[in-house]
């Protein structure tokens, strides 16, 4: 086993009792928000913890409707499930627009249509993440190995067009969870091999030695050869922007889920460390692992839920292969010691969420989390994030031992 990181202790305690009943509060505070949102996507949230909304085919669009599938996935309440469903002529009307279809189709098809496939089994629903599908393995560059992040036509002109195809992003380590499942339900490998290698392209280039990533790397566009690291939405290019590592983190892991590749899981076991050792003492991670101390050190709780759910995915991963071996067998105590370490730093991040950034005792708040930093650098932070929800609700399921989720 690595050598052990005790994290400080947080005051009060995270049992399970706890963990539990917070998690049926957070179903009942996103029950509580169906009437109020509609049929709109959270995007970002206001001062007042009011929502603004999604425009046309945000990335963003589909943490609302994970939240409903997964609520309705545990409690069979079929009114998660409608409000859900009322997002299915956005979705298919996105795939008529090849202006919009980047590597967040991961995202934004795992969260909907895949959710409502595996829990309906509605076969229109199946259709569209297939489409998806095709349109990311589309993305893929095979000289390179890499998926390309985004498209020349984007609104912001992210990048000029003579980057634009060589740009990989840490995101889209989440992403490739639809290519794995495409492979899965039409048995054609060619989408999980693209997923594999986009992986191992990612884990030589956007890793660093030190186990800290970049947000960004670059190809060359022309001959996909590599050439630098950058960040688009961290403090500076060498820093370490916390969320991007959070992408990474959970991204691995689920990656090693679909592959049982054991070079997944131990790329995911050094990045979690990285981020172990970086996290502030009250739990909650400051927006770039390498802000310097004179700047505003403002938190990003987006990055605390994913990173919470990525360690406890890590835990529940190490416990699997510990039960797989035979009784006796000498790995097994290892295993399931470092699976403990996992799980305690996972509860960690949760509890400091659940301490200092839950807004469910908030009477009008229409999100979960408080203190989100989208994009610090054009003045997006402190702000409810759908994703910091999403991922904060499947960081609860997973502490209360559910596996079950859309990717
Ligand atoms: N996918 C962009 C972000 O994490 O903000």
């Amino acid at each position: 086993m690595n050598e052990y990181i005790a994290l400080p202790s947080l005051p009060g305690e995270l049992n399970q009792a706890r963990v539990q009943g917070h998690l049926t509060k957070v179903m009942k505070t996103i029950k509580r928000n169906i009437p109020c949102i509609g049929e709109r996507n959270p995007k970002i949230g206001n001062p007042d913890f009011s929502w603004t909304h999604c425009g046309a085919f945000d990335w963003v669009s589909s943490f609302w409707a994970g939240q409903l599938w997964l609520c309705y996935q545990t409690t069979s309440d079929e009114r998660y499930k409608n409000s859900a469903m009322l997002r299915k002529s956005y979705f298919a009307d996105m795939l008529l627009d090849p202006f919009w279809l980047d590597h967040d189709l991961g995202f934004q098809y795992s969260l909907s249509c895949v959710a409502e496939y595996k829990l309906t089994g509605c076969e229109d629903a199946k259709m569209m993440a297939l489409r998806a599908a095709d349109h990311l393995l589309h993305r893929f560059r095979k000289v390179g190995g890499y998926i390309v992040a985004w498209n020349d036509t984007h609104p912001l002109s992210l990048e000029k067009p003579d980057v634009i195809q060589g740009k990989s992003i840490i995101d889209s380590l989440q992403n490739t969870a639809l290519l794995f499942w495409a492979s899965e339900i039409t048995g054609a490998p060619v989408y999980r091999t693209a997923a594999i290698r986009h992986s191992e392209t990612l884990a030589k280039h956007i890793v660093r030695d030190d186990y800290s990533t970049y947000h960004s790397f670059n190809f060359d566009p022309i001959y996909q050869t590599p050439v630098k690291g950058e960040t688009f939405q961290g403090y500076a290019d060498e820093s370490c922007w916390a969320r991007g590592q959070s992408w990474a983190i959970h991204g691995y892991a689920q990656t090693y889920l679909y592959t049982k590749d054991d070079n997944f899981l131990n790329l995911a076991k050094k990045l979690a460390r990285f981020a172990a050792e970086s996290i502030t003492a009250d739990g909650v991670p400051v927006w770039d692992y390498r802000l310097p101390e004179n700047e505003i050190q403002y938190k990003d709780s987006s990055a605390g839920a994913i990173t919470s759910a990525g360690f406890l995915l890590i835990a529940q991963a190490l416990e699997d292969k510990a039960h797989a071996l035979p009784q006796g067998d000498d790995s097994r105590v290892g295993l399931l010691e470092e699976a403990a370490q996992f799980s305690q730093w996972g509860m960690y991040l949760l509890q400091g969420l659940m301490d200092q950034c839950d807004l469910c005792d908030h009477p009008t708040a229409e999100g979960l989390l408080s203190q989100g930093a989208s994009f610090v650098k054009v003045g997006l932070c402190d702000n409810m994030l759908p994703y910091g929800d999403y991922y904060y609700l499947e960081a609860l399921m997973r502490a209360n031992g559910y596996r079950n989720f859309f990717w």
